[in-house]
This record gives C-alpha cells, structure tokens and sequence, in this order.
C-alpha cells in the first residue's frame, strides 16, 4: 500500500511538521493561484465522516492545507471567527452557499513578511504526553 513511500518522504515530512507555525504577519505579495489551489487540493484529501457533516472533519482539511502551505513556503493562520459566521447571511451570501446549512473554519493564507518571527515554543515530549497500555 506504501511501496511508492521513500525514506526521504518521511524526512521531509518531518521537516515540514517542524516548520508549520502559525504565521500571523504576511507579505504584500499575495500567493500565485495554483499554489493556493495546490493547498485547497491537499484540503479535500483529508478524511471525512461517512454519515454526518462533523465541524471535526474541517480541522483534518485545515491540518492538511496548513502543512502544504508551509511544503510551499506559503503561511498558514487559523480564523476560528469563521465557525460563528455560518448563520451569518451576509457571510454566506459572500461565499455563495445557503444560510446556516454548512459547518464553516476559516483561514488566512501569504507568503511571511520579512519581520515574521513566530515565538519559540517548548513542545511536550513523548514521555510526558502518552502513557502505554
Ligand atoms: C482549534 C484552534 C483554533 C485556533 N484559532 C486561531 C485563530 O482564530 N487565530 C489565530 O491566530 N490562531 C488560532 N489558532 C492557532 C493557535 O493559536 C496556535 O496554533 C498556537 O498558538 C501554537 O502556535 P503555532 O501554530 O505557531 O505552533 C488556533 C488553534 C487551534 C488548535
């Protein structure tokens, strides 16, 4: 099933993991077009729940595109404000879908502005954050 999965994909994924930071200064070059479509594409091959339209399955969609934004040099800000639009009418009138009817996330895409220096963070080790059964 992951014969086509190399070592050197592991690597990089693990690099890419480690660099996705939520970046929150953006340049005034917006990204190309394909790249954003590139990163809507990795979205939609998140999974998604069989019966129910859950707002869980728009966390896989947003985790997926955030780390193909950052694959591509492109960063990546969450905007939760967007789950309390979704009865919103002018909001969804916007995105040209039916009031109240969709589970909505949002986020915000750029290339990091030269200033961007997102805080260090100290991340819990395996040790601490798992015990084994
Ligand atoms: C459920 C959830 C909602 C979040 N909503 C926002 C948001 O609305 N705006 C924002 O700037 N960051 C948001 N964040 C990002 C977190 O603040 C951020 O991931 C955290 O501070 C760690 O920083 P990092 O993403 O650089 O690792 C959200 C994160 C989670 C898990």
């Amino acid at each position: 099933m992951y014969e086509n999965i190399t070592p050197e994909y592991n690597a990089a994924l693990d690099v890419i993991i480690r660099a996705r930071r939520s970046v929150r200064a953006f340049s005034p070059i917006p990204p190309e077009r394909k790249a954003i479509e590139a990163i809507i594409r990795a979205g939609l091959f998140a999974p998604f729940p069989a019966l129910a339209v859950a707002a869980q399955s728009l966390s896989f969609c947003l985790q997926n595109m955030w780390l193909k934004a950052t694959s591509l040099g492109i960063g990546f800000q969450l905007v939760s404000a967007a789950m309390q639009m979704d009865s919103d009418p002018d909001f969804c009138k916007l995105l040209s879908i039916p009031c109240g009817e969709y589970a909505l996330d949002g986020c915000a895409l750029g290339y990091p502005a030269d200033t961007c220096q997102p805080p260090s963070v100290e991340y819990p080790t395996a040790d601490k954050s798992v015990s084994w059964l």
